[in-house]
């Protein structure tokens, strides 16, 4: 069986490549690499034994899209493709609109033209919003999005749920990422973001190896155990995974929707700390005032995808940690030589 991963060379591409591959997927990657490097692959590789068929473009090139269906029988198309920086959206809507809603349009008028009628979809809990309730589950309200970035997110959840009403031969599975940290063991693959990080645990390891100065803490007067903000992190590989458990086990069409965290959450000071066991020493950290469009907490109640899907998330914070670390040092410069 074939899978299209758009944007498969990315963070979280490169993980799923690596888990598809290993159980015994052919897997065609189509990537701009406009946030990733084709690096990323030659490590997937690596790890694997096995090469992906790789196209290098854009997913809005529609002609592009046309010879990957035809050179390739896909049976599934994985779609992490697309932009993905808070920050950057406000400031660049239009770019971040076209990317992403318009790329998913030409995505999908390719797949509806060439008959490959299964999508699995990478979203985010923020499509949630500022959270109805604890932990959230996949009945809660969507919308109320605060940034481009999301909003696309959950217009692309939007368009792809008319499709299936459109036609219901097609099968749409809407992952909804909390949190995605730490890096695949072997230390080869790992989140390599351009400049200075606005996440958290890559921005805590680029303290911890001395390249910047402290972490600030945005925020230490949230209704937390310790004020400061919590959120529901995830092992990169365990995400990864999620995207193999759906398109093992969902052989009707219809539409799905599933939470992947792990339904505990850690707040930044508690990530902070697990942090400095990983690497061994105590990190400078300073208390900076909230950060705007900034939630107090948000945790999933992950048990849809462990009932329906049989995936349930392995790792914990301590092996996020680790392994972030371990792909940190060592790749100080990420997947540059
Ligand atoms: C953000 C995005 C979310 C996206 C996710 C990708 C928003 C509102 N949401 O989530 O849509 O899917 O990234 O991983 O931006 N923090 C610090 N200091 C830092 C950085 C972060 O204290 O230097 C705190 C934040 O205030 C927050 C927590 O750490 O409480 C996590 O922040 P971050 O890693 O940026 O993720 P989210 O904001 O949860």
């Amino acid at each position: 069986m074939n899978i299209l991963v758009t944007g498969g060379a990315g963070y979280i591409g490169s993980h799923t490549c690596v888990e598809l591959l290993e159980k015994g997927y052919g897997v065609v990657v189509v990537d701009n690499f406009c946030n990733s490097s084709a690096e990323s692959l030659k490590r997937v590789e690596k790890i694997t034994g096995k090469s992906t068929a790789l196209y290098e473009g854009d997913i809005r090139d529609g002609a592009l899209l046309d010879r990957i269906f035809t050179e390739h029988k896909i049976d599934w198309v994985i779609h992490f493709a697309g932009l993905k920086a808070v920050g950057e959206s406000c400031a660049k809507p239009v770019e971040y609109y076209d990317n992403n809603l318009n790329g998913t349009l030409v995505l999908l008028q390719a797949m509806r033209k060439h008959g490959c009628k299964k999508i699995v979809f990478s979203s985010s809990a923020t499509v949630y919003g500022t959270p109805e309730k604890l932990p959230l589950d996949e009945l809660c309200a969507t919308g109320g999005t605060t940034n481009p970035y999301g909003t696309s997110k959950y217009f692309q959840e939007i368009m792809l749920t008319d499709v299936y009403k459109a036609d219901d031969e097609w099968t749409v599975v809407l992952l909804r990422y909390f949190n995605p940290v730490g890096a695949h063991e072997s230390g080869l693959i790992g989140e390599d973001p351009k400049g200075i990080p606005n996440n958290l645990t890559p921005y805590i390891a680029k303290v911890a190896i001395g390249e910047l100065k402290e972490v600030g803490v945005f925020g230490n007067d949230y209704p937390t155990h310790d004020g400061t903000g919590v959120r529901d992190y995830i092992h990169v590989v365990d995400l990864a995974k999620g995207h193999v458990a759906a398109i093992d086990r969902i052989a009707k069409s219809g539409v799905y929707t599933y939470n992947l965290g792990t339904g505990i959450g850690y707040s930044v000071l508690d990530v902070i700390h697990a942090f400095e066991k990983a690497c061994g020493h105590a990190l400078p950290v300073s208390i900076k005032p909230r950060r705007a469009g900034d939630i107090a907490a948000c945790y999933a109640d992950a048990s849809k995808a462990k009932n329906e899907l049989g995936w349930e998330a392995k790792l914990g914070i301590d092996d996020m940690c680790g392994s972030l670390w371990n792909w940190q040092t060592r790749n100080p410069n990420g997947y540059k030589k």
